[in-house]
């Protein structure tokens, strides 16, 4: 089992999209997947939406027994190959920004007692790097950033990737940072050509390619609660081709930390 959280600093930049366009990858190869939907906002959950859960992340987070998990976790519209463990309003009360080393590791104990055990799970964390986040780091293998290329692209990216590190450190020593997807490129954008050359000098191969272009498919196949690989346009198609090397990557750098 392989664990990603893909997370930000910054609110709105794709974390979500790129949560739901590996997932839908992964479907598409018949890779087992987990969404575990940390954000309060809960948009995971709206699109795949997973019927019948009696419990959700909150109550994960605080008591993550086997039991739990499995009132959590069901199959999302997408069928059985790709289950949602629920987010909820409610996980905002776990945000405390000076958490114990106990209610960090709840989500970890919680990952480790999803029956059966999936081949991935993704962790779609919530636009802060509190609580919930960290929750998310100390349950992963790897960290899968999220940037617009613009203004301040750089100190949120730096900032994340301290709070990857600083995980890292004190209590995950298998988490890296698989790297920097930059999301809603254009073409022909000179400041957003500038600010892709100024990330590119600071962070190096850590910034992933290709980039994650601007298409309107995203947002109509997210509205439609359908997978980016089954949305019948050329712009989907190429989103989806963006998710398989995504994923590719992320299977790649976990067999050969193995
Ligand atoms: N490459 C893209 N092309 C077109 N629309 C996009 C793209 N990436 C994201 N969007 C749209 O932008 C909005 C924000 O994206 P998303 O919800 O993935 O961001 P987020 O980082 O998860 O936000 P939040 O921080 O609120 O959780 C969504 O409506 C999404 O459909
Ligand atoms: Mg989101």
């Amino acid at each position: 089992m392989l664990v990603a959280s893909v997370l930000s600093l910054k609110g709105g930049v794709g974390k979500t999209t790129v949560t739901l366009g590996l997932a839908s990858a992964a479907r598409q190869r018949g890779i087992s997947t987990v969404v575990v939907d940390l954000d309060p906002q809960s948009n995971a959950t709206t699109t795949l939406e997973p019927q019948g859960f009696e419990a959700t992340i909150a109550d994960v987070l605080g008591n993550p027994t086997v039991a739990v998990m499995a009132l959590a976790i069901r199959p999302s519209a997408w069928g059985e190959s790709v289950r949602v463990l629920a987010g909820s309003e409610a996980a905002e009360r776990h945000n405390n920004p000076d958490p114990s080393r106990t209610r960090l590791n709840r989500l970890r104990i919680g990952v480790g007692r999803i029956y059966p055990a999936p081949d991935l799970v993704l962790i779609d964390c919530p636009p802060s790097l509190g609580q919930l986040t960290r929750n998310g780091l100390v349950a992963s293998d790897r960290a899968i950033l999220v940037t617009e290329p613009a203004l301040y692209a750089v100190t949120g990216v730096q900032r994340a990737l301290e709070a990857v590190h600083d995980e890292r450190v004190r209590s995950n020593p298998g988490l890296r940072p698989l790297g920097v997807v930059v999301n809603r490129a254009r073409t022909r954008s000179v400041e957003q050509e500038y600010r892709y050359t100024e990330l590119k000098d600071l962070f190096g191969p850590l910034v992933l390619s290709p980039n994650l272009p601007d298409r309107s498919a995203i947002q109509q196949a997210q509205g439609a609660g359908i997978p980016i690989h089954d949305w019948p346009t050329a712009g989907a198609r190429e989103v989806a081709a963006v998710f398989d090397t995504l994923l590719d990557r992320l299977l790649r750098s976990a067999s050969r930390a193995t």
